[in-house]
């Protein structure tokens, strides 16, 4: 029996045009190129100019996923954009993308769940799809962290940098088969026991103010590998799939020791797994999407692949989803 299927039908990104490298940030805080590099596999970040915001970002690479698609504004019904930095407070900046994307049709709005976000935005969206609410939308991750980062702090503002990937997903008939093109599963888990452990000291209602990024890095990392594998497992169980089955593993870009060793666990080789940290760092909601650009803009993700996403962000909040493209 057919089913409706959200497929992917094209993918893209923004990184702002500054770069900032370890060495400058060594000129910053006490820090070094090397400790970053070997405790996080970090070389450099982008960062938004002045008066380039949130939208802006999210903008430009909903555009290049349109292109790439081959689509216009016109055929999208629905905007979902995971961000945990907003241009405002309100109104979401999803609706300041449709604007500028000079849309008055549809329906847009921001979904928060940190560096999870675009898992949940995409398992939103799918259940729109699924649902019959929407046939056409633009899934967007899009943050920038140089605005909530305490630039005093090293143990943070070392870790993240600011970007927006995006995809277009499309109702589609398919079969109904584990063969299927398009969001095949999705897991998503919170667990607000964990907030201590990565949070921001400032908000509308608590301060009054934005506050600023805080992270016991050494906890988040104790629990990273162990609650996203456990959602993975999950997945496969729903599914039937198993390790071996996955093409291309694209995990959230927190940190090169955390996906090497989420992957070690999987048993999935080092060939398979997507990285960008490197050159993006921790681009929170925007860091999945924008690996799915990257590596389909250089032809490694090919139409038919198994992909496997998943992110842990604050909250805890985590996720795992198979997706065939
Ligand atoms: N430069 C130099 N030294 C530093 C720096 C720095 N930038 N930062 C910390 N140190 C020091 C510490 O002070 C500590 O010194 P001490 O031993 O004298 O106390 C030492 O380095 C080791 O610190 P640890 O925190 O134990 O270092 P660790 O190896 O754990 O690496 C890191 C830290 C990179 C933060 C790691 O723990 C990590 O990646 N954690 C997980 C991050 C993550 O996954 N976040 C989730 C998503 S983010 C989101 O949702 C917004």
């Amino acid at each position: 029996m057919s089913t409706i299927r959200s497929v992917v039908l094209g993918s893209g990104g923004y990184l702002p045009e500054k770069i900032l490298t370890n060495a400058e940030l060594a000129r910053l805080v006490d820090t070094s190129d090397e400790w970053i590099r070997q405790r996080t596999g970090i070389h450099e970040r982008r960062i938004a100019a002045d008066g380039e915001f949130t939208s802006d970002l999210g903008l430009k690479a909903a555009q290049a996923a349109l292109d790439n698609a081959g689509l216009t504004p016109a055929d999208i019904d629905l905007i979902v954009l995971a961000t945990a930095t907003p241009d405002n407070t309100f109104p979401a900046a999803a609706v300041a993308i449709q604007r500028k994307l000079g849309m008055q049709h549809g329906v847009a709005y921001d979904v928060h769940a940190v560096c999870s976000g675009f898992l949940f935005a995409l398992t939103t969206v799918d259940a729109m799809i699924r649902a019959g609410q929407a046939k056409r939308a633009l899934v967007i991750g899009a943050e920038t962290f140089s605005r909530i980062l305490d630039w005093t702090d090293r143990k943070t503002c070392v870790l993240f940098g600011d970007g927006a990937g995006a995809v277009v997903v499309s109702a589609e008939s398919q079969p109904g088969w584990r063969s299927d093109r398009g969001v095949l599963s999705a897991h998503l888990r919170s667990d607000g026991r964990f907030q201590d452990l990565l949070y921001v000291d400032g908000g509308p209602s608590g301060t009054g103010t934005v506050g600023h990024l805080r992270m016991e890095g050494r906890e988040v990392f104790k629990h990273a590998v162990g609650v996203v594998s456990g959602v993975i497992d999950e997945a496969f169980a729903a599914t039937g799939f198993t390790a071996a089955d996955i093409d291309w593993f694209v995990p959230h870009q927190a940190n090169i020791r955390i996906i090497d060793a989420t992957a070690r666990k999987l048993g999935i080789p080092i060939e398979k797994v997507i990285r960008t940290v490197d050159r993006h760092g921790n681009t929170s909601a925007a860091s999945v999407p924008l690996a799915l650009w990257e590596a389909q803009r250089d032809g490694r993700i090919k139409r038919g692949d198994l992909l496997l996403l998943e992110a842990l962000g604050g909250g805890f909040t985590w996720g795992a989803v198979l997706l065939r493209w």
